[in-house]
């Protein structure tokens, strides 16, 4: 680990299998570094995506998450929900350009304090050798990042997962999960595009080129995405300058 530089880490602890684990490995005096500041759910699957991403927004340099081992949740399947929605919060964290390390989770029981122990020393020297964030060049893609999670269509997917995958609506139909997990990733990298250029459009109106260049998406996108907002409700025409469109946005 680098020694100029302490991780500051938010770490979500579920009540029943890794607080008490984090217990555990204090009573028994298992060394771990002081990197983590703990907030205590009663079940990871508690943990909301947008909770992760205000974390960052908030000065931790990642985040982890630590639950019940699968089987074990005392909310039947809580944890089971987790680990799909911190799939996709990985890969919207890489695709935002934040870095799929950020955000951990672990699996740990009351009984495993030593792995709760080595859990923190080795997921802190991981962003021990990220370093720091660069809250200047993230606050952007963060703030769109969490604004993806809050979109309807995600939450909703998200929401449905089992009943997608696993139950068979009117038609005797039902997706098979790996062709949910793409869908739910396409859904995810669309929302996270509208979300950038909402986001960008906070400073005021813009035209297409100046969208793509403050947000990193490619011209075509923007445009493309502009549509999809626009018939939303979401963005509008603002006025002409010259005779280049601006737009700006209707979204709170
Ligand atoms: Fe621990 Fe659900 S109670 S993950």
């Amino acid at each position: 680990m680098s020694k100029t530089f302490e991780p500051k880490i938010l770490a979500f602890l579920c009540n029943w299998c890794s607080y008490a684990g984090a217990d555990l490995a204090g009573v028994s005096r298992f060394q771990y570094p002081p990197t983590i500041r703990v907030m205590r759910t009663m079940c990871s699957g508690r943990v909301d995506p947008t909770y992760i991403f205000e974390g960052l927004e908030n000065g931790f340099d990642s985040v982890f998450v630590f639950g019940c081992h699968i089987g074990d949740c005392h909310y039947i399947d809580g944890n089971v929900h987790t680990a799909k929605r911190m799939n996709l919060v990985k890969e919207v964290l890489g695709l935002a350009g934040i870095g799929k390390d950020r955000m951990h989770l672990r699996w740990v029981s009351a009984a495993e304090g030593q792995l709760f122990a080595d859990s923190v020393k080795e997921l802190s020297e991981v962003t021990a050798e990220l370093g720091p964030l660069d809250m200047e060049a993230a606050q952007l893609p963060l703030a769109a990042a969490r604004r993806t999670f809050e979109s309807p269509r995600l939450r909703w997917l998200l929401g449905m997962d089992r009943e997608l995958t696993e139950r068979e609506n009117v038609y005797h139909e039902k997706i098979d999960p790996a062709a949910y997990d793409q869908l739910l990733k396409e859904a995810a990298k669309e929302e996270l595009e509208k979300a950038l250029i909402l986001e960008t459009l906070k400073e005021g109106s813009l035209s297409v080129r100046s969208i793509a260049s403050k947000s990193g998406l490619p011209v075509y996108t923007v445009s493309q995405r502009l549509g999809d907002i626009e018939r939303a409700g979401q963005v509008d025409l603002d006025r002409y300058e010259g005779t280049t469109p601006l737009f700006v946005s209707l979204a709170v």
